[in-house]
């Protein structure tokens, strides 16, 4: 099984010989490996079981740093990153030759994240390399917010995983993007749209499917429990399950039903706060999804601030 510590020189270590770390963000648990060393790219594909053409985001420290691997950083982006980096946020830049196209899947931009985890910020500042890190989930299911949940699943196929606690923001890097002037959102994710729109006015959020390889291969069914999991009208649901007597975990954004036992529903947040139902979502779906439940049901959050952000992942989680 793997190691859990906190030993950045033992990451770096690792990680400079080729082989693959799992190290904390604000955002997620990434699965990291050196975005220079071909082999290492690969391992990171094997590890996850995660299609070829679905490409990866780099890691780095710093703007600075990231100039040396994309060739131009467009005005209204480079505003983005002013204001949020580090942070929750993956810009698409067209990318530079020393970036491999195993890593981009063929594209000719490259999605680049400046995360602001402390440890991993100390670890890529000692590192002379980018590293690449997609979520350190197996494909298709839930992402990690936790080093256990790393250990959980991919435990054997990773000797080291960086432990920075539970991840603050718990959802992944909102992904933006340019095409014809126009600023993009390709996914949405920690930085809600209306921060994104406060810095460069109106943007397009353009809808996701695995049939257009051009936009970030998000398959519909994603962040997925092994459970059946159903979005809708909660109390209709539940009707519906009791009088077909089947076992259902609920899970409510801020509303407990007094009539499911405690162990079968998750409130994301108590105060309807959206940043705490953030950092809840995978954990709550995880523990859910571990229950003695045979279905989950849920109901979707007001679309504004991050609850744009949870309800596509509640979608995608139910997509079957
Ligand atoms: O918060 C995050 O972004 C986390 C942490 C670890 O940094 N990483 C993450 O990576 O969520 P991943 O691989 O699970 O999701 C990245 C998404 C994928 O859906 C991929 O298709 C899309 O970004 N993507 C990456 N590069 C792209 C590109 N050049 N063009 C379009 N989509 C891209
Ligand atoms: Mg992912």
């Amino acid at each position: 099984m793997a190691e859990i510590g906190k030993d950045i020189e033992k990451a770096a270590s690792l990680l400079s010989s080729g082989k693959l770390v799992a190290i904390p963000t604000e955002t997620v648990y990434g699965l990291a490996g050196n975005a220079l060393d071909e082999n290492a790219v690969l391992a990171i594909f094997k590890t996850k079981k995660r299609p070829s053409f679905d490409p990866l985001i780099i890691h780095l420290c710093d703007i600075e740093k990231v100039k040396e691997y994309v060739r131009e950083i467009p005005e209204e982006l480079a505003l983005l990153a002013k204001k949020f980096w580090p942070g929750p946020l993956t810009l698409l830049l067209p990318k530079r030759k020393a970036i491999s196209d195993l890593v981009t899947s063929g594209l000719d931009t490259v999605g680049v994240r400046v995360p602001r985890h402390p440890l991993t910020r100390e670890l890529l500042q000692t590192l002379n390399f980018p590293l690449a890190a997609p979520s350190a989930n197996p494909f298709g299911y839930i992402s990690p917010t936790a080093a256990k949940h790393v250990q959980d699943q991919l435990g054997k196929k990773v000797p080291y995983i960086l432990d920075g606690g539970t991840c603050e923001v718990g959802l992944e890097s909102t992904i933006v993007g340019m095409e014809q002037g126009q600023v993009i959102i390709y996914r949405l994710g920690g930085i809600s749209v209306n921060h994104i729109e406060s810095v460069v006015g109106k943007v397009l959020i353009l809808p996701q499917s695995s049939s257009n390889p051009k936009s970030p291969g998000m398959l519909k069914s994603h962040y997925a429990p092994r459970k059946p999991m159903v979005l809708g009208n909660l109390d209709e649901l539940m009707i519906k399950h009791r009088q077909k007597g089947t076992v259902f975990a609920v899970l409510t954004f801020s509303r407990s039903i007094p009539e499911v036992p405690a162990d079968l529903q998750f409130v994301l947040s108590p105060e309807g706060d959206y940043d705490e139902a953030a950092r809840n979502l995978f954990f709550a779906m995880r523990a859910l999804d571990n229950s003695k439940a045979e279905i989950i049901l849920a109901e979707e959050l007001p679309e504004i601030n991050l609850g744009k952000a949870i309800n596509d992942r509640l979608r995608r989680a139910s997509a079957k």
